[in-house]
């Protein structure tokens, strides 16, 4: 049984508290910590079985019961608190993106050096069932050569614009699945990124220094373009899908609904919406990746999204950063080879 501790009881604690304890019976959530722990993440927390609760995450840190940390606190403490479990031979899952800054996720990778724990990011989309349906397909030649992957990416309703002031702008906290995506979709590197940008769901991420919608295109290493499109708010609800284009035919996905039930009638055919956000769509995914991360604790497997995946997907959207600044195409290694 691995025992894992949670830094961050937020939205995406509380996911993974969840899915472990009704989900995975290899692991068991044992302490967790926030410094706004309150009444209702206390109530949360011992509902499945948490005693252990502090204010201050080096309790998780210095709890000898604990084998393994998620870190769920917001963005800017990850890269940090990242490195102190790794030096204390805690194994950590860090959630997406690692850090804004390529500079404090290669202390990450150092310190990962010295002290060999597991290390996995949290890109739990390539654990959807759809996604890795199309990755299947691609590996079983059924695509051949790629020439074109796709990616819609849109969220339901954007966040506000306080939170896109902190979030380090679109790329790095929405589209940085997306840039995941791409890589774990081709095989292949973005070598070169454009990206169109636009305010055009609020005024108010515009003003906070956001954007809320863009077009990404990018040249890939192995010769094929890829384009991801991105919106913070489609009326219909959050469309995921992908599409991988070749030589030898296409591997598509549809978004998930809670049904596939179509009512036609005089006024016309009728179905379901999307699944209403992450939360809804990808909770399978959120169990999915933590039990492969369990997996690769006790069996001493290789992680596939460790520092490496989340240290690239970092770097392709500061250059894609770069692209909106300076209006014009980005070479990833302008950004890596600062
Ligand atoms: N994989 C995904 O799909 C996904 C989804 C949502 C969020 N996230 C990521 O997870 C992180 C948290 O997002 P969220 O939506 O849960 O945010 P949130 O604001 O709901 O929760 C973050 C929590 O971290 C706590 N925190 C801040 N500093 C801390 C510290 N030093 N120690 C312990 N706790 C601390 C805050 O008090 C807060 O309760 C972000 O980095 C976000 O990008 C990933």
């Amino acid at each position: 049984m691995i025992k894992i501790g949670i830094i961050g009881l937020g939205r995406i604690g509380k996911v993974h508290i969840k899915s472990i304890s009704t989900k995975i019976s290899s692991a068991k959530v044992v302490a967790a910590a926030d410094p706004f722990l309150n009444d209702e993440m206390t109530a949360y927390a011992k509902e499945f079985g948490i005693e252990n609760l502090s204010k201050d995450y080096k309790d998780v840190l210095n709890n000898p019961e604990v084998d393994a940390v998620m870190v769920c606190s917001s963005t800017d403490t990850h890269a940090a608190i990242s490195v102190e479990a790794i030096k204390a031979g805690k194994h950590v899952f860090c959630e997406k993106p690692v850090d804004h800054s390529l500079e404090k996720i290669k202390l990450v990778e150092d310190a990962l050096k010295e002290n060999p724990v597991k290390f996995q990011v949290g890109f739990n989309r390539r654990y959807d069932h759809n996604f890795a349906a199309v990755k299947e397909a691609f590996l079983a030649g059924k695509v051949g050569d790629i020439h074109i992957t796709k990616i819609t990416s849109r969220d339901p309703n954007p966040p506000s614009a306080e939170y896109a002031a902190v979030s380090g702008g679109m790329l790095l906290d929405m589209t940085i699945h997306d840039f995941d995506m791409v890589r774990f979709l081709t095989n292949a590197e973005p070598v070169k990124i454009y990206v169109e940008p636009a305010v055009l769901v609020d005024k108010a991420i515009g003003e906070a220094g956001d954007i809320d919608t863009a077009v990404i295109t990018m040249h890939m290493s192995d010769g094929s373009i890829a384009v991801i499109d991105n919106s913070r708010k489609a009326v219909y609800g959050y469309d995921q899908r992908a599409e991988v284009f070749g030589s030898k035919g296409m591997a598509a996905t549809k978004n998930d609904s809670a049904s596939t039930c179509v009512i036609s009638s005089e006024n016309g055919i009728v179905s379901e919406k999307p699944l209403y956000f992450f939360l809804e769509r990808y909770m399978d995914s959120f169990a999915a990746e933590v039990k492969e991360f369990v997996e690769a604790i006790e069996e001493d497997k290789e992680i596939k999204t460790g520092i490496d995946a989340g240290l690239k997907a970092v770097a392709i959207a500061l250059a894609g950063n770069l692209s909106i600044k300076e209006k014009r195409a980005v070479y990833i290694n302008e950004v890596l080879n600062v």
